[in-house]
């Protein structure tokens, strides 16, 4: 087990990548409306990211993945991939995953978006969801675990009645993408490892309007749905680990974090 703490020059770096990532977020934003494609979006946000923010979108040729961002629409729970043929509706949700390296680093966030007008059923899973990562980064500080962190996911998803995916979690980040440790959304109080300052990983809670089974698409081998079709909902930031709490780098300028 090999957990890299970051210097304070590396939290600089990891910062100016988190902080692209999120601008691209908010760019993306007035996008996503009734009738674009998401392979439109990931034109859209791949433009930006490599004429606007001179910076490289980590997903595209990552493992084979062909895009540079992710789109995971209603019961896609994660790792869609963008296409011309998928045309945003009224009463879509989606989540768009925007992972950008910067001088280097990585910065990885998502969230979700809705579609003209949604159900009130699909806002309350979207919010519930990014209750779920915001409970959890209000506990993160040295001294804290990562059984900690799933286990208030999994506490405030499960007493609202939804499920938490299991097969997909967070992560360290850093240099590279994805690195140790796993940070899984579900959990028991006081296991695992213990947070230090310095250390840098993701949170990216899924939740499910149903059961938390999952199925891989064998077609493209990457998408990620629901077993029994119902909605799904993520939001992810990456966050560094300080002397008193964490720092959030992905923060929005919306977010009161
Ligand atoms: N951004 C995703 C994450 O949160 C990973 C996407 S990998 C890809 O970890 F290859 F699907 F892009
Ligand atoms: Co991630
Ligand atoms: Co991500």
């Amino acid at each position: 087990m090999s957990i890299h703490i970051k210097s304070p020059e590396e939290v600089d770096k990891m910062r100016v990548a988190g902080q692209l990532a999120a601008e691209v977020l908010d760019m993306i934003g007035s996008h996503v409306q009734p009738g674009i494609s998401t392979g439109e979006l990931d034109r859209i946000c791949h433009d930006y990211i490599v004429n606007k923010q001179h910076a490289i979108p980590a997903p595209l040729n990552y493992n084979g993945f062909p895009k540079s961002i992710c789109t995971s629409v209603n019961h896609v729970i994660c790792h869609g991939i963008p296409s011309d043929g998928k045309i945003l509706k009224s009463g879509d949700i989606i989540n768009i995953d925007v992972t950008v390296i910067k001088d280097g680093f990585h910065g990885d966030t998502s969230k979700m978006f809705c579609v003209g007008e949604v159900p009130d059923h699909a806002k309350r899973l979207i919010r519930v969801t990014q209750e779920c990562l915001y409970k959890a980064i209000d506990i993160v500080r040295p001294g804290c675990t990562l059984g900690d962190i799933g286990h208030v996911i999994q506490q405030h998803g499960e007493a609202n009645n939804y499920s938490i995916v299991r097969e997909y979690c967070g992560h360290g980040i850093g240099r590279i993408f994805h690195e140790e440790p796993q940070v899984l959304h579900f959990g028991r109080p006081n296991t695992g490892t213990e947070l230090r300052e310095g250390m840098t990983f993701t949170i990216e809670p899924m939740l499910n309007a149903g059961s938390r089974y999952t199925k891989l698409s064998r077609k493209d081998g990457w998408t990620v749905t629901t077993k029994d079709r119902r909605l799904s909902a993520q939001w992810e930031h990456t966050l560094a680990v300080t002397a008193d709490g964490c720092e959030v780098l992905t923060r929005r300028h919306d977010e009161n974090l």
